[in-house]
């Protein structure tokens, strides 16, 4: 019992696999660059800005505020364990190497959450601009293929039975599962062409925003931001929603849209100069987005009265309408509809390398992690981890599932930040290219921010899924990867 909860795999075994498991080296810093940013900015801007106003009000700036301190924290503690540890597999390898291999497991199941339930979330939030897009244009899909079957109500609700499912109003969200099959395919035919692709995707992407804050910033009125905190400052869960209310427990919802940079890192494998490289494309891609997505933010905010574009989908579409920007706001939905998948496309890269690991290391089957030798790529782990996600997609609506990727991040933060914790003071000596500054203040905060996050912010559903999952998880590691695992077996990995 104590050997699966203690052992830890060594540092030099985690960067070191045999030919037939191991990754190609394709990439280097502008790719991860292209990757953070094309990962950070997404959903989160474009459409759960809505509803994080509906929660705060104009206070959201300062639930953007938190999250950003949040997670700068957390990616220095990336950038530390990255450029340590340069193998594929994110939190979960830093978690084995430090904190043992039950916990490193846990992190791992909990990684589902952020990055295939964080893939489903965004690319529900990409159909509702292209519904709106061919609603608007008269080719509109019928309804019931517009929005999945669990989007009728509250999920508490329909798990409580005061509220029913109708496939004939919301069956399945159609354009969010072809577009997650799009990218799975993408993805399949190998990193570096897909790499290529997500940094066009990403410079139409930022242009969009950067015409949003000039048209917007040019009528911002500061009295938009009062009342700045109409719903408190606090957290508190309301009656007739899975969210809750007020500046925290907004922070609870946007911290959805800061992450992302933490997925570059479970490409630190497939890097020509992985110290070099990810140091650069961690920390540069989280400064990069967190300054733009505060501008964009605080544009929107004072460009048109909140309570205009609370709870919409498209909520900076429906800013540009209102400052009489059709055009504009065209420009910007389609770029959205054209730059998202990139946002998907991370995500999904990220999933199915933390996957790839988790079977090479035994923990879960190993022929998961057989490598395609034309692509360099494990394209059946690919495929099958799309299908999954494209399901999840198509029936679950867009902020229940935000929440609970928001979930398996916080958790992944906070095992991050305490792996760096470890190793300091068990390797202090070990050779570190990137230094977490004031470590001894910079990765507590993130431990008990983010807990704090996770506790205070989320929704009680949230809690409750979380746990379920990780429960499920649980038992799953003891039938099967606390006996099959090449650290159990004595094996070399
Ligand atoms: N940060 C990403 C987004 O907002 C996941 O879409």
């Amino acid at each position: 019992m104590a050997s699966f909860l203690t052992r830890t795999k060594s540092i030099d075994l985690a960067t070191t696999h045999d030919e037939h498991h191991r990754l190609k080296q394709t990439l280097s810093w502008p790719h991860l660059i292209a990757m953070g940013v094309g990962a950070i900015v997404g959903t989160g801007i474009y459409t759960l800005t809505g509803i994080a106003a509906n929660l705060a009000g104009p206070g959201m700036i300062f639930s953007f505020l938190l999250c950003g301190v949040l997670v700068l924290t957390a990616a220095l503690c990336y950038a530390e364990m990255a450029t340590m540890v340069p193998a594929s597999g994110s939190a979960y390898t830093y978690s084995y190497t430090a904190l043992g291999e039950t916990i490193a497991w846990i992190i791992g199941w909990a990684l589902v959450l952020e990055y295939a339930v964080g893939a489903a979330a965004v690319a529900s939030g990409w159909a509702n601009h292209a519904n709106e897009f061919m609603n608007g244009h008269g080719f509109g899909l019928p309804a019931n293929l517009q929005s999945g079957l669990l989007s009728a109500a509250p999920i508490t609700q329909l798990l409580e039975g005061h509220a029913h499912v109708d496939p004939t109003k919301a069956l399945i969200n159609l354009p969010a599962v072809f577009i997650v099959l799009l990218v799975t395919a993408l993805l399949a035919a190998g990193t570096r062409e897909s790499a290529i692709l997500n940094i066009v995707l990403v410079a139409i992407k930022l242009a969009a925003l950067l015409m949003f804050v000039v048209i917007a910033g040019q009528v911002f009125h500061p009295s938009y931001l009062h009342p700045i905190a109409p719903h408190g400052w606090g957290a508190t869960a309301a009656a007739n929603s899975d969210n809750k209310y007020g500046i925290v427990g907004a922070a609870g919802l946007v911290f959805f849209a800061f992450y992302g940079f933490d997925a570059v890192s479970t490409a630190a494998e497939e890097t020509k100069n992985p110290k070099k490289d990810m140091t650069l494309g961690i920390v540069g891609s989280m400064f990069l987005c967190t300054v733009i997505y505060m501008g964009v933010a605080l544009a929107a905010l004072g460009a048109m009265y909140y309570t205009g574009w609370a709870g919409s989908g498209t909520p900076l579409v429906v800013i540009l309408d209102f400052l009489k920007q059709p055009l504009a706001a065209q420009i910007l939905t389609a770029a959205v509809i054209i730059a998202l998948p990139s946002v998907i496309l991370v995500l999904l890269f990220g999933q199915s390398r933390i996957f790839f690991v988790m079977s090479r290391d035994g923990l879960l089957p190993q022929g998961i992690s057989r490598v395609n030798q034309k692509t360099g790529t494990p394209v059946g782990l690919t495929i099958a981890t799309g299908v999954i996600v494209a399901l999840v997609a198509g029936m679950v609506p867009l902020a229940d599932i935000g929440v609970l990727a928001n979930a398996g991040t916080l958790a992944a933060f906070i095992a991050v930040a305490l792996s760096v914790i470890v190793l300091r003071l068990r390797q202090p000596n070990r050779e570190r290219v990137f230094k977490v500054p004031l470590v001894w203040l910079v990765a507590p905060i993130c431990v008990l921010g983010c807990a704090y996050l996770f506790v205070v912010g989320l929704p009680d559903l949230t809690h409750k899924l979380f746990l379920g999952w990780g429960a499920l998880g649980l038992v799953i590691y003891l039938l099967y990867g606390a006996w099959r695992s090449k650290l159990a077996r004595g094996e070399q990995n």
